[in-house]
């Protein structure tokens, strides 16, 4: 399916729409300065790739792009809008943040899976729930087990499902492919594949070479600056 994500002026040309506009961001903490000036705009639509050292600053970024965080200095334009102008919980519904160390909370899978429901007073939809665990590899019996009885990988899964039930506008994974095998790993690239083609805008943070190979569209942060932003 073809998404249409550029419009036409009044006068013929392509406007670009950025979902988000960071302008001139820092991030500091006492005396350690962890982002600095950071200028980016990000595409809607895009499925982009943040790649950089470990300790550079990407999941600050993320963490803030993803309002958990605030930035010390600068701002951050949420389509058009600075991202603390909106509504906290209603924001994280359109931009949905995929943790890098996930945990699951409650008793069972089933209560992770309810609570993207229960936070928009929906009645819990079970068959589409199981839908959803299908596609990430996982079969129906996993609905009732006890979240101490999955494992790290299946965790991730299940957790990246919490963000995708309803989907946001804006998905930032950091490194969530990091504990699957390579089965796995490819069942949860096409899912985001597929959303990505449907509209949804991907930030996906990342150490897997193969992953960094195959992306067109990548933000490189070194030492809390953006070095190279293609
Ligand atoms: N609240 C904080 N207080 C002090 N230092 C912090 C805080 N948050 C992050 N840092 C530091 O900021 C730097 C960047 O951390 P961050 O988690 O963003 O890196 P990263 O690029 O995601 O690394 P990795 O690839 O290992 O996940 C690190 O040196 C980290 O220790
Ligand atoms: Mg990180």
């Amino acid at each position: 399916m073809l998404i249409i994500i550029s419009k036409i002026s009044g006068r013929g040309e392509m406007i670009v729409e950025n979902i988000f506009d960071v302008q001139d961001l820092s991030y500091q903490v006492g005396n350690k300065e962890i982002l600095k000036h950071i200028s980016v705009k990000i595409e809607k639509g895009k499925y982009i790739t943040v790649v950089g050292p470990s300790g550079s600053g990407k999941s600050t970024f993320m963490r803030i792009l993803a309002s958990m965080i605030s930035q010390t200095s600068g701002k951050v334009l949420f389509e058009g809008k600075a991202i603390d102008s909106y509504e906290p919980t209603k924001y994280r519904q359109r931009v949905s943040y995929a943790f890098q160390q996930p945990t699951l909370f409650g008793k069972t899978v089933r209560d992770n899976l309810t609570f993207p429901f229960e936070v928009r007073n929906e009645e819990f939809d079970e068959s589409k729930v199981k839908q959803y665990l299908k596609m990430v590899n996982l079969d129906e019996s996993y609905l009732d087990k006890s979240v101490n009885d999955v494992s790290g990988g299946e965790k991730q899964r299940i957790a990246l499902l919490r963000n995708l039930i309803f989907p946001p506008e804006v998905l930032i994974t950091d490194e969530v492919t990091a504990g699957l095998d390579v089965e796995n790993k490819n069942i949860v690239h096409s899912m985001l594949a597929e959303f990505n083609q449907r509209g949804l805008t991907i930030l996906r943070v990342t150490h897997d070479e193969s992953e960094i190979e195959a992306s067109h569209d990548k933000i490189t942060i070194k030492n809390g600056e953006v070095v190279d932003n293609v």
